[in-house]
């Protein structure tokens, strides 16, 4: 087994492993905001990436994606239900997303969720140099740095969570929080997107484990951990470039072509989650249909939906919500020829994103919490011209950054109504210097200027982040 000097550990791996219409093994990007943050920062890099390769049983061997080393971490089937779909996204996701959705606890999935972190800690501890960087990530793997400490002392070792902390009054629901908490204490540095994020994680240290905790320090044993703040972002180079590619360009003029040369394109792209608002954001669309403010004649709507999590139930009976609602929609005020919302339940690829991005007049992205969300900042990098009204849910982390957005409370339906109004018709010089300052924004912030935080922050030396970007 080759060892590597930085590792990364993450619950999916960069690829998945999906069957195509034809029942043949296909292998795919994985979808999500993790692997479209990590993606461009290790690309050409010496590392490994452990990971889950989407499927059951034995584990594929993969070959290099872009010069990182796959190695594959096998999960039965038993551990996707218990660990994937149970602990992680039954329990721990929708408690972190303020429990939009009730968390399920169950005593079986919590042994399944320790069992598949010490396989990925191992895993690490295998591949590792001696006094490697490994760096691991999100809610899937919070007990991962301590095991991984007690296998290997001598790894410097990251933990990045994705999506937000909860308060203390949520978090203490856990029936393992001093568990949970520990395993992230294993780390040298825990890294959250948001500041508020740290500071409850510093409020439960010192509630739970009794431990000196402040908004950058705590201290357990004989170590310090250093935690806070570092908002993920996107690799702005790349998506400029891309939406200004010929072909791409192209590809936006004939979307508008297809769609009948509306006046005004609304667009948004969410994974099928009950976190993302898809369903406050349709109930604002179809009455501003009904009271007569938007005419299909002029707007269309372009809804990707992209599947996500398909056999946890919440999540099942959130597509037949919103498929019921998309008919509806379409049943009641759309024509022949002219549906009100486009509605389309599949992944693209990222040309084609940059392409309905580039198209769209209006991106709406309304979730009701989310960590991050790179969809939104990558919409503001498709606008090359500075043309595009962004509206902008106050819960995404997004927010923090890009105050310019047509920002708006999802739950407040009248005031999502008059903002996509207000966004819609706002005079072309007002859209223009509010995307502008987004994206001088984002050129500051970019993904690389994420890792290079982060990593100079883990270790002092810079000379890995100096290699990585
Ligand atoms: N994405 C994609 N294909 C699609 C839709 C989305 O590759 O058809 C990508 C999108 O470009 C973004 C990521 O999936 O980089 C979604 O990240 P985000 O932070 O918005 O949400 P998450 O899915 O992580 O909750
Ligand atoms: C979010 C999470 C990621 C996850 C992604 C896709 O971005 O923070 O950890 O990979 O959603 O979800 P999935 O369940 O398909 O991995």
């Amino acid at each position: 087994m080759r060892q590597t000097s930085l590792v990364v550990v993450a619950n999916r791996l960069p690829v998945d492993d999906t069957v195509a219409p034809d029942g043949a093994c296909e292998w795919r990007r994985s979808p999500g905001g993790l692997v479209s943050a990590l993606h461009p920062i290790l690309h050409h890099t010496p590392a490994t990436w452990v990971g889950w390769a989407g499927g059951t049983g034995a584990a594929p061997s993969l070959p290099d994606v872009d010069g990182v080393r796959m190695h594959t971490v096998a999960l039965s089937a038993d551990d996707v239900r218990d660990h994937y779909e149970g602990f992680a996204n039954a329990t721990l996701w929708p408690l972190y997303h303020d429990a939009v959705e009730q968390p399920v606890y169950h005593r079986r999935w919590w042994e399944s969720y320790q069992r598949v972190n010490q396989r990925f800690a191992e895993a690490a501890a295998e591949i590792a140099e001696p006094g490697a960087v490994v760096w691991v990530q999100d809610y899937h793997l919070q007990l991962v740095p301590g095991m991984l400490r007690e296998l290997r002392p001598d790894l410097l070792i990251g933990f990045f969570l994705h999506v937000p902390f909860p308060p203390p009054e949520l978090f203490m629901q856990l029936p393992r929080r001093a568990e949970l908490l520990l395993g992230m204490l294993g780390a040298d540095l825990v890294g959250f997107q948001r500041a508020q994020a740290a500071h409850n994680f510093a409020q439960l240290c010192a509630k739970v484990l009794n431990v000196p905790a402040t908004d950058r320090r705590i201290a357990v044993e004989d170590r310090v951990v250093r935690i806070g703040a570092f908002p993920v972002s996107i690799d702005m180079a790349e998506m400029e470039q891309l939406a200004g590619r010929p072909d791409v360009v192209a590809r936006a003029k004939q979307l508008r072509v297809d769609l009948g040369e509306p006046q005004h394109m609304i667009l948004s792209v969410d994974r099928m989650d009950y976190t993302k608002g898809i369903e406050h954001r349709l109930k604002a669309y179809s009455e501003l249909l009904a009271d007569g403010h938007v005419k299909v004649r002029d707007t269309v709507m372009v809804q990707v939906v992209v599947p996500s999590r398909e056999r946890v139930e919440q999540y099942q009976v959130l597509r037949d919500r919103v498929e019921r609602e998309v008919g509806r929609i379409n049943g009641e005020f759309g024509r022949v020829g002219e549906p009100a919302i486009h509605y389309l339940n599949q992944p693209f690829d990222r040309a084609e994103l940059a392409a309905l991005y580039r198209a769209a007049d209006i991106m709406v992205v309304t979730p009701l919490r989310d960590g991050m969300n790179l969809v939104a900042k990558e919409y503001v990098a498709a606008r090359v011209d500075n043309s595009g009204a962004l509206v902008l849910s106050e819960f995404a982390g997004a927010a923090a950054e890009l105050t310019q957005a047509y920002l708006v409370n999802p739950h407040d339906l009248d005031g999502l109504k008059l903002t996509l109004m207000h966004a819609k018709e706002a005079a072309p010089g007002d859209v223009n210097a509010r995307m502008g300052a987004m994206r001088e924004h984002l050129r500051d912030h970019d993904i690389q200027a994420w890792a290079r935080s982060y990593l100079t922050a883990l270790d002092h030396t810079g000379s890995l982040a100096a290699r990585l970007t």
